[in-house]
């Protein structure tokens, strides 16, 4: 099967590499995804788009009636939407786990402790490797695979590496992943392993890693999979094309996104202002970008110089997912943020435990750094720039077994022992669920059971 011949409406849009600062326009990017010319970050774009996508009803239609299709082009939830996409000239070339295809659910607890009628979810977590890199990885993956390179690699604060090191096994590459040492959470490390991924960790930060690599691809005939790479950009930005999808081709007005080094929220902006661009949508909605307080370089930029200047700050938070201090696409978050009216906002460490245990109460769960999207939407609520009739999504990155010790220290109480958090975190307790140790009985068991009833009662 290939793009050019089928008569599918809207297929094989030619892309190019585009440069955010200068604008110039080039076929083949360099090593580092940097312009050659002024050193900024590259876009895709699609200069015959305008002209020719004229059909969103018939691309609609096309797209569901995928969802039935057995082709692994169409059972992604990346690829399934190809016609937004860089084309390929044999869809079998493509490296793909069935990635997208994620849940939107309601959250009724989040909504009341949030103070809105209503709230969504769409769990990115749910992806396979766990995590929303799996849309950008196929995309970005599968280029490589094109390009005819035998290794990729990425520095990442878990998830990137997790999901590059499936993809590239899948693809019959070799990966080699930089992670700050002691700072990725064990499951995320434990899959990188398992996936065959180079695994080297490295006496430095997040940052520190991705300065690094930047030195070695210079170097070796090695493929950047980090989101300074474009295509991942594109495979991400599916996920607000399902959103809306799903939500009848109506956007929300609000969709709130947890912000590291601000890939994600650059990816899903671009679609939202694609799909406006192509007549899917006729409004878009605000985009707003939740940091950790402790590694806040975004909301900083915009409240100390109104995004004129990046900046950087030394990142610390448990919610490692989201520990940078740098992010490479700041200038394309800052865009976003504009161009759709959004807000920054940043949260504690206490605030963010609290949001995630709130959210795994209304049975969905997540990492800690997805949680910063309902511990930011609470503010975003009080300070009224939410309205508690407006439609939001949360959208959660990461599953939550991606750190499970985050989430059992929770739960015992000790997460924030020993630190000056420790008063703070008294608020936790109502949330804290810690295993209860029984003598092996009914008795005992049932007991507890009523004692939790009760408990329940009052
Ligand atoms: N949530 C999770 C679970 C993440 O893993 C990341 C980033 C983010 C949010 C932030 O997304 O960087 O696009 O703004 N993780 C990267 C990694 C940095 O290496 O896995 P972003």
């Amino acid at each position: 099967m290939t793009d050019n011949t089928s008569p599918e409406p809207g297929s094989a849009h030619p892309s190019q590499l585009s440069c955010i600062g200068c604008g110039v326009v080039c076929e083949k990017a360099e090593q580092n995804f940097r312009c050659a010319i002024c050193g900024d970050l590259l876009e895709i774009v699609y200069p015959s788009w305008k002209s020719s996508l004229s059909d969103a009803a018939a691309l609609k239609a096309l797209w569901r009636q995928r969802r039935t299709s057995g082709l692994p082009v169409d059972e992604s939830g990346v690829w399934r939407f190809r016609e937004l996409l860089p084309s390929f000239h044999d869809w079998q070339q493509i490296i793909t786990l069935r990635e997208g295809n994620t849940p939107l659910n309601e959250m009724p607890g989040c909504a009341r402790v949030a103070g809105l009628q209503q709230l969504y979810a769409k769990h990115q977590g749910m992806n396979p490797t766990g995590s929303f890199k799996d849309t950008g990885m196929t995309m970005a993956a599968s280029v490589a695979r094109r390009e005819g390179f035998r290794w990729v690699a990425c520095a990442s604060t878990g998830n990137t590496s997790a999901s590059m090191a499936a993809y590239a096994a899948r693809g019959g590459m070799r990966s080699l992943v930089l992670i700050p040492e002691g700072k990725v959470s064990w499951g995320k490390l434990s899959q990188a392993l398992d996936y065959g991924a180079v695994t080297c960790q490295l006496k430095t930060d997040f940052d520190g890693c991705m300065r690094l690599l930047n030195e070695v691809v210079q170097r070796m005939p090695v493929y950047l999979l980090n989101s300074v790479n474009p295509y991942r950009l594109e495979g991400q930005k599916t996920a607000a094309i399902e959103l809306i999808e799903q939500f009848d081709w109506q956007p929300p007005d609000h969709v709130i996104v947890p912000g590291g080094n601000l890939g994600n929220s650059s990816a899903l902006g671009k679609a939202f202002l694609e799909m406006k661009q192509l007549g899917f949508i006729s409004r878009l909605p605000k985009i707003s970008i939740i940091q950790a307080a402790g590694a806040n370089p975004l909301v900083r930029t915009m409240r100390e110089n109104g995004g004129k200047t990046l900046v950087a700050v030394q990142a610390e938070t448990a919610a490692s997912a989201i520990r940078i201090g740098n992010p490479a696409s700041w200038k394309k978050a800052v865009r976003i943020l504009q161009a759709t009216g959004g807000a920054v906002e940043q949260v504690s460490e206490v605030e963010i435990a609290l949001a995630k245990a709130e959210i795994g109460a209304d049975g969905i769960g997540c990492e800690p750094a997805s949680a910063v999207t309902l511990a930011g939407l609470k503010k975003l609520v009080k300070q009224g720039f939410v309205k508690a009739e407006e439609s939001v999504v949360l959208i959660l990155t990461g599953h939550l077994l991606k750190d499970p010790e985050f989430t059992l220290r929770f739960h015992r109480g000790d997460l924030f022992t020993g630190t000056e958090r420790e008063k703070e975190a008294g608020i936790l307790k109502h949330q804290q669920r810690a295993p209860i140790v029984l003598d092996a009985t009914m008795e005992a068991v049932i007991r507890t059971l009523k004692e939790a009833d009760d408990r329940l009662e009052t």
